[in-house]
């Protein structure tokens, strides 16, 4: 098999310059792999560290990956499929109880510490095990321009490289997202922060949990809902740490850099006085957190395109979302298949006409079931009570048949062709 860089001097095969090393970007560059094309991935950071925090892969975006081969990358991440949600209301008791029977749409919900996730990826992009040439990820390269027709980026202020294909999948910063829109799409603050904690499941011992209540070794996603406030919590990587997502409204926060989505350092007292009034059971477990960081929450509007000439937006660049879902890994995986399939017939040293032809079939496929998650996501991060009342109207399976049945772009876009309307839901006064 060529090499990657024997491929670009021979000139015609693909050539296909990648703008992010997220989930997104590493996922397109899987999906894309070819024994005909050059693909470079361009990353601002050394990444070395991602961000822990635990993230979930909804059934079809787990149904994705395995089809890519990736098992081998993935086993090592010690995934665990998630079983059910149970939802506490304030006072601790049971409200609602959705068991995961994720037969019916061919896979399971998946949890991976996004720090694994992403690492296997990044292997599994790189790795000579895998069919086609292995993907080159370029650090330390900050992308500052991008001229969409030319398909040149320009990488910290200086070098230019060209390429057949651009993807911008550089975040809900994005820089590519303003040269693809034509104006300035910035992320939206959503009011709502995100205090988050991963704490080794050692720390947890001693707690006297009722197991009825929580049992930690169980791969079970709880919820303890107030009404503008409410904690997601499960178990990750095989059950060795215990990760924690709490939202509260950020009125009294100020955020102190637009460059990065976590930004600050919380403080426990902070996030204690946030949920006083919360059973004290889960008060304990924040206790032992061993720190806690703080996260406002931002999103943006559907955009009018995600296309421009021989350039794409996919994952939070093209579709920021709230977490209330767990749908942005998700998304970006269908992105990347998307890609997949409808950049699969494109012939060697392709026409900007013929690259933008092929863009604009996944942007078809694509767009209106992203927006419609976003929507969705907004809609999940509502109170989870009316004013005054007791009663928990968050329902964590209210949006999950459309999220979950999905079997890939070309299927979706021939569906949609025929007439065949998946259902969708209603959402109150969005
Ligand atoms: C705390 C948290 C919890 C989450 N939980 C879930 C969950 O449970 N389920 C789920 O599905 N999703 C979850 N998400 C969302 C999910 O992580 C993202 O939607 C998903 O990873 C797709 O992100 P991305 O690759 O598009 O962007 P990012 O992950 O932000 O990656 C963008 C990459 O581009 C790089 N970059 C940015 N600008 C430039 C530039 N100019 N030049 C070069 N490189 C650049 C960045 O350094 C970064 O590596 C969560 C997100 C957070 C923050
Ligand atoms: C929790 O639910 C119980 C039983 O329905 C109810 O009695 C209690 O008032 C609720 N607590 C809150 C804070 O809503
Ligand atoms: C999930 O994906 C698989 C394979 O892509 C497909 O066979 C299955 O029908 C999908 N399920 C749903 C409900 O879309
Ligand atoms: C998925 O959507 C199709 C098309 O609307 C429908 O026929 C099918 O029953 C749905 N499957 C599930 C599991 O909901």
């Amino acid at each position: 098999m060529p090499t990657a860089s024997e491929v670009h001097q021979g000139q015609d095969g693909v050539r296909i310059t990648i703008i992010g090393g997220g989930i997104a970007g590493l996922a397109t560059a899987i999906a894309l792999r070819s024994p005909t094309r050059t693909i470079t991935v361009l990353e601002r950071s050394e990444m070395l560290k991602e961000t822990g925090a635990l993230i979930s892969l909804q059934p079809n975006a787990s149904k994705i990956v395995s089809s890519w081969g990736l098992a081998p990358f993935l086993g090592l991440c010690e995934p665990l499929v998630d079983t059910a949600f149970r939802m506490f209301n304030q006072s601790g008791k049971l409200v609602r109880q959705v068991n995961l029977d994720f037969a019916r749409f061919g896979a399971d919900r998946v949890l991976y510490h996004r720090q694994d996730l992403h690492t296997a990826l990044k292997n599994a992009a790189t790795s000579t095990d895998l069919p086609g040439c292995p993907v080159e990820i370029r650090t330390a390269s900050r992308v500052t321009s991008c001229d969409p027709y030319k398909g040149t980026v320009t990488i910290n202020g200086g070098e230019t490289l060209d390429a057949d294909i651009v993807i911008g999948a550089d975040g809900i910063h994005s820089v590519v997202r303003q040269a693809v829109v034509g104006e300035p799409r910035e992320a939206i603050p959503t009011g709502i922060s995100a205090y988050r904690m991963l704490l080794p499941v050692e720390s947890l011992s001693g707690l006297k949990i009722p197991k009825d209540v929580l049992d930690i070794a169980k791969p079970v996603t709880t919820m303890v809902v107030g009404h503008d406030r409410r904690v997601i919590m499960g178990p990750g990587r095989g059950g060795k740490v215990f990760g924690i997502v709490a939202l509260v409204p950020d009125e009294n926060m100020h955020e102190t850099s637009a460059a990065g989505s976590w930004v600050a350092q919380g403080s426990i007292p902070a996030l204690l006085k946030a949920f006083a009034g919360f059973p004290a059971w889960m008060l304990e477990i924040f206790e032992r957190a061993p720190d806690v960081g703080l996260w406002q929450l931002r999103d943006i509007d559907p955009l009018p395109r995600w296309v421009r000439g021989r350039t794409i937006l996919i994952g939070d660049a093209a579709h920021a979302m709230l977490p209330t879902q767990g749908q942005g890994a998700s998304q970006s995986f269908e992105d990347a298949e998307a890609l997949q399939a409808f950049l699969a017939d494109l012939p060697d040293g392709p026409t900007g006409q013929q690259v933008n032809e092929a863009l604009l079939r996944v942007y078809e496929a694509r767009h209106e079931r992203a927006s419609l998650i976003q929507m969705y996501s907004r809609e999940q991060a509502r109170p989870g009570t009316d004013v005054g009342s007791n009663k928990v109207k968050l329902d964590p399976a209210q949006f999950m048949k459309y999220n979950c049945n999905y079997s890939g772009a070309k299927n979706w876009l021939a569906a949609k062709d025929m007439g065949i309307v998946v259902e969708k839901l209603s959402l109150s006064g969005v």
